[in-house]
């Protein structure tokens, strides 16, 4: 069966010579490619390459009249059913996400009605700067999906994160996400614990080492969806195509989450958020002589119920940690916050909640329930976000 039509635009970075892979690995797989180049990529493989592996004319320069004749860029973007950049340069994320069309790859970009998916490649310094993380995060958020990047060594003799990933994966990523079920979603995903001050060097906290929302934020990428993941401090890897917010109070987790949430589709609350803080942050290390046995406590705003309370809400889903009655607990949290569905794990015991590498979930939603068995925590995380996309679906057609 013929597959989607990809326009893949190869800008100008040293990976641009695993573009032509990537065109040969795209061909065979069914899909039909055209190609399009950045002036400075043509510096680094020529346009005749991939000419030969598609097949086709390859397009470079926006205001050509041979090449606006052959195909024009408006009819470009058109025929494209899927634009995919490879490699993604920072100056082109940058460019993109603040919406510049100085050039044909750029052009193509605003005028592309269909799914646009980047896979950036850079020195590991300029995709660790922040603004290349706030580029990157804008594109998230007008539905980009980011395929990698991944760590390790760089072409310039560094080493570190901003290496694109290798053709055989995007192509993977690209044809499982076809049919995947949560395709084309933006899925916002809280994780870990957080950690409210006492003073410079003590704080409250919890047990919540994260996994659990990581392997939701993992595996929601898996199904198809573009993921933001807002993290308590914990010891755990950034994702590969997860754009990653990191938070230390649940205030602000809350500032992260509540006025974005609007833009999403869905909302998942795995967080453990500290219900209380401090009334006050002392500046100076508290002597140990002066340290008051009940510290007068602030209650945190609820994240999930301030998400739940939009007028255009994602679908949001909470989870309950219980030591005992967890459905009635469960239940109750759900009616209360107004929350679309509920998972809810015991904690406090032998195997899974806090700290566990598996876990098990009773899920519970208006007018139905079922049962996660025990099991390592990325698959339980790949069965819960099925039954999401059913019961989302369920509710968006009834
Ligand atoms: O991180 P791991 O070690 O892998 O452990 C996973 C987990 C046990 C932390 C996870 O599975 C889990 O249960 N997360 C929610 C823990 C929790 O705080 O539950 P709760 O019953 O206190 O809160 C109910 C819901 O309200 C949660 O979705 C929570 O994110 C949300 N909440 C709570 C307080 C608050 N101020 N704002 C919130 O949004």
């Amino acid at each position: 069966m013929q597959k989607k039509n990809i326009l893949l635009a190869v800008s100008g970075g040293i990976a641009a010579y695993k573009a032509a892979e990537l065109t040969r690995l795209l061909k065979k797989q069914g899909y039909a490619v055209r190609v399009v180049m950045t002036e400075s990529a043509t510096r680094f493989v020529t346009p005749l390459t991939f000419q030969a592996l598609t097949g086709h004319p390859v397009h470079h320069q926006l205001l050509d009249v041979d090449e606006e004749n052959a195909m024009g860029h408006i009819n470009l973007a058109r025929w494209a059913e899927h634009l995919l950049i490879a490699p993604a340069t920072a100056n082109i994320i940058a460019k993109m996400s603040h919406g510049l069309a100085d050039d044909l790859l750029t052009t193509l970009y605003l005028a592309a009605e269909c799914p646009v998916s980047i896979a950036p490649a850079m020195n590991q310094a300029m995709w660790g700067k922040s603004v290349t993380q706030q580029n990157i995060r804008s594109l998230m958020e007008c539905g980009v999906q980011i395929l990698g990047p991944e760590a390790g060594d760089q072409a310039c003799g560094e080493s570190g994160m901003g290496r694109m990933l290798e053709p055989e994966k995007i192509c993977n990523i690209l044809s499982s996400s076809e049919n995947a079920a949560l395709k084309g979603k933006r899925i916002l995903i809280s994780a870990g614990p957080t950690r409210e001050a006492i003073d410079p060097v003590r704080f409250i906290s919890n047990r919540s080492s994260g996994k659990m929302g990581y392997a939701l934020a993992e595996a929601a990428v898996k199904l198809g969806a573009t993921v933001t993941l807002v993290s308590g401090p914990v010891n755990l890897m950034p994702l590969t195509g997860v754009g990653l917010v990191n938070v230390e109070s649940a205030e602000q987790m809350y500032n992260a989450i509540a006025p974005n949430a609007h833009e999403y589709d869905i909302y998942i609350g795995a967080a453990a958020v500290a219900d209380y803080r401090p009334a006050e942050v002392v500046q100076q290390k508290i002597k140990k002589q002066l340290m008051q046995s009940n510290i007068p406590l602030t209650q945190n705003k609820d994240i999930i119920a301030a998400v739940a309370e939009l007028p255009n809400r994602p679908f949001v889903v909470g989870f309950a940690a219980e030591t005992d009655d967890l459905e009635q607990y469960a239940r109750h949290k759900m009616r209360n916050k107004k929350l679309d569905m509920i998972a809810a794990n015991w904690v406090g015991r032998e195997q899974g909640g806090f700290d566990s590498d598996v876990n098990a979930l009773k899920v519970f939603w208006q007018g139905g329930d079922e049962t996660l068995a025990m099991m390592d925590k990325p698959l339980l995380a790949e069965r819960l976000l099925e039954l999401i996309a059913k019961r989302m679906h369920e509710k968006n057609t009834a």
